[in-house]
């Protein structure tokens, strides 16, 4: 049944003698509708260097040596004026065929005193943390003029200070990993430090990989960093959309997140470039996708390449589509086949026998973008081979309502159709009173699958100009996404699963392509946006039945749903105003209402903002009020966002 949100114009008076402005009627009489238990979920790819240099715990920088053929990008000559060292790439000398450059030192002069060799200055500095166990592995091999231990260790910018050390010996002509654990003492943190390789005697080393751990998320090895996969796994998400967004598609084809290069020990990883201006190592590939679901406790959407990249190619279908959808047969299988397929069985060999539980696959990413309006022909492909295979499975059109209709797939039908909305707040708010109102309730699910709100229209998140600006949103781009929210709650009946985006972003402006961002970190720490506390407020706060609610005579918008469990009645409001808004509440169906409950809000001046030096500055703070009865007047502050928590009796 679809839910209802009017606005009409009356007056009206508050119990207990109070002057509303307005009025905000749930009927709790029946169910306008089940809410659907994957609503809130997570959207990543690698974009604002979410994975290398932020999820991805690897601390090392061009660990390989292919982000640049020309020079050795973040690794740099240590010596002294008694020592001396010569850097160079070394593309004949490697340590396989996949890890296709090395770096060669070659130490002409250096003692005990005066060492000499390379440093990595990791991604925006190495975090050094107190009494902390890093764990490094490098891949080397000796000239025939070099037999004497190498020198690993955490040192100061500046190399006045030794944070941890160890030492690799015993290095051969032939390549080999050495692996050792550099520990930390009782030391402040600081992210001014470098990785500092080194030989207290001339001689020439090769370096084929060099890889810096911190303990990570449940000691996974090659794993994820804690404070940022805690931030996401408060967040409750339901599901993982992966690995994009553009990441998915790639510039070129032959630059699309190319599963199979993904997986196996991170030495056989070549890595690719990416869309967004880099290289990722790969290092964050498809198992590793999986466990970060598994982690969250989270469904994969996976999404599969479908034969169009960003720069604008398509593969025509037919013939030429053929591979790519036998690769996408092959990576459901890699997902959710048993050890007795082929592809389950290799899950099964790089660590993970059990299969991964898998309802949906997205097949591509914004093809409405594809010129040659191919997508129709192409989705047909892939959802006839993998219905074929996978009848199970629901398949997900990236065209939705939010692009003309004949755009959309007509040949066959999608079971659900991806939605992408970056708006400003203001649209946000105009908008939001009717989405999805008048959807058709017989058609495909919805996924709103990346949206945000910015904060002004004349920025966009896609242009140069947004990246000049704070990475993160403001408590003004917050109220636009909380309206936005609201609008899919009362819709969540067809609105199956949204998710914001994107959702990380290293703060350093180096790092950054993209505004705004859920979620802002640097080698150190981290914090929630108040966009990310409004969708915790939202998500953690996810009754299972939707309660139609009609707004009256006020800017504050809102939804309801019910718990069934427990009765319990959640009422989401968002005043966008910069002026206090009383609301009479009336609940309609409820004989009584326990006269105390719990409000969770979230409020500010529109500009107030989190950043990694106040990371607390706007957070939800949560009260209890009480005298409540089945109408009450609640008053909300300027510029929030309000959930309260109702114990009723029908
Ligand atoms: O979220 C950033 C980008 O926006 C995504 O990669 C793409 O799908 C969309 O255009």
């Amino acid at each position: 049944m679809k839910p209802l949100i009017t606005l009409a114009l009356c007056a009206c008076t508050a119990v207990g003698g109070l002057a509303a402005d307005a009025t905000f009627t749930i009927d709790a009489t029946h169910s306008a509708g089940q809410v659907s238990p994957l609503l809130y979920g997570l959207m990543t790819e690698e974009i604002n260097h979410s994975y290398d240099g932020g999820l991805y715990a690897e601390l090392i920088q061009n660990r390989a040596f292919l982000d640049n053929p020309t020079a050795p990008a973040h690794w740099s000559a240590v010596c002294d004026p008694d020592s001396a060292v010569v850097l160079a790439l070394d593309t004949t000398n490697t340590f396989n065929d996949e890890l296709t450059m090395s770096l060669q030192l070659k130490v002409t002069k250096a003692d005990k005193a005066h060492p000499a060799g390379v440093a990595n200055d990791g991604y925006w500095g190495i975090p050094v943390q107190p009494r902390t166990r890093y764990h490094a592995a490098i891949l080397a091999r000796a000239g025939a003029d070099f037999s004497g231990p190498v020198k690993v260790a955490i040192v100061s910018d500046e190399g006045q200070t030794v944070y941890a050390t160890g030492t690799i010996s015993g290095l051969t002509a032939v390549w080999k990993k050495y692996e050792l654990t550099l520990e930390t003492g009782q030391v402040a943190p600081t992210a001014a430090a470098r990785l500092v390789i080194t030989l207290d005697q001339p001689g020439t080393v090769w370096l084929g990989l060099v890889s810096l751990f911190p303990p990570t998320w449940n000691d996974q090895p090659n794993g994820f960093r804690k404070d940022l996969l805690q931030m996401l796994v408060d967040l409750n998400p339901k599901f993982l959309r992966f690995p994009g967004g553009n990441y998915v598609e790639g510039d070129q084809v032959e630059t699309r997140f190319d599963w199979k290069k993904t997986l196996g020990p991170i030495e056989e990883r070549h890595g690719h470039p990416c869309p967004w201006g880099y290289r990722s190592t790969d290092g964050l590939g498809l198992l590793e996708f999986l466990e970060w679901c598994e982690d969250m406790k989270a469904q994969p959407v996976l999404a599969v390449y479908a034969g169009y990249s960003l720069s604008g190619v398509h593969v025509n279908p037919g013939p030429d589509l053929e591979p790519f959808v036998r690769e996408a047969l092959e990576e459901i299988e890699y997902v959710t086949g048993d050890a007795s397929t082929p592809w389950g069985a290799r899950r099964a060999k790089d660590g993970h026998a059990a299969p991964f539980k898998l309802t949906y696959v997205e097949v591509g990413n914004e093809d409405w973008f594809d010129k040659s309006k191919s997508y129709d022909a192409r989705f047909t492909q892939f959802h006839d081979a993998i219905k074929a295979k996978y009848p199970q499975l629901k398949l997900i059109s990236t065209i939705g309502n939010d692009q003309p209709q004949a755009s959309r797939v007509h040949s066959r039908r999608p079971d659900m159709m991806d939605e992408h909305y970056y708006l400003a707040t203001d649209e946000f708010v105009r908008k939001s009173p009717d989405y999805a109102r008048h959807y058709d309730r017989s058609g495909p699910e919805i996924f709103v699958g990346e949206w945000a709100a910015h904060e002004d229209a004349a920025i966009k998140p896609w242009d140069v100009g947004a990246r000049t600006q704070p990475p993160t949103p403001t408590l003004k781009a917050a109220l636009g996404d909380a309206v936005f929210m609201a609008a899919m709650e009362r819709n969540a009946d067809l609105i199956k699963m949204q998710c914001y985006a994107p959702l990380l972003v290293d703060v350093n402006p180096g790092a950054r392509q993209w505004r705004p961002d859920l979620i802002g970190f640097d080698a150190l720490s981290s914090y929630g946006s108040p966009s990310y506390y409004a969708l915790q407020m939202f998500s953690r706060n996810l009754g299972d039945e939707i309660l139609s609610a009609e707004s009256a005579a006020t800017p504050v918008q809102g939804c309801a749903t019910r718990d069934s469990a427990t009765g319990e009645i959640i009422v989401k409001l968002i005043n966008p105003q910069p002026t206090a808004e009383s609301v009479k509440i009336e609940i309609k169906g409820v004989a009584a209402l326990a006269s105390k409950a719990t409000a969770i809000t979230l409020a500010g001046s529109p500009e107030d903002t989190n950043s990694i030096n106040r990371p607390r500055n706007v957070v939800p703070v949560t009260t209890q009020v009480s005298g409540l009865q089945p109408e009450f007047v609640y008053t909300l502050p300027p510029n929030s966002i309000v959930v309260l928590k109702l114990k009723a009796r029908p």
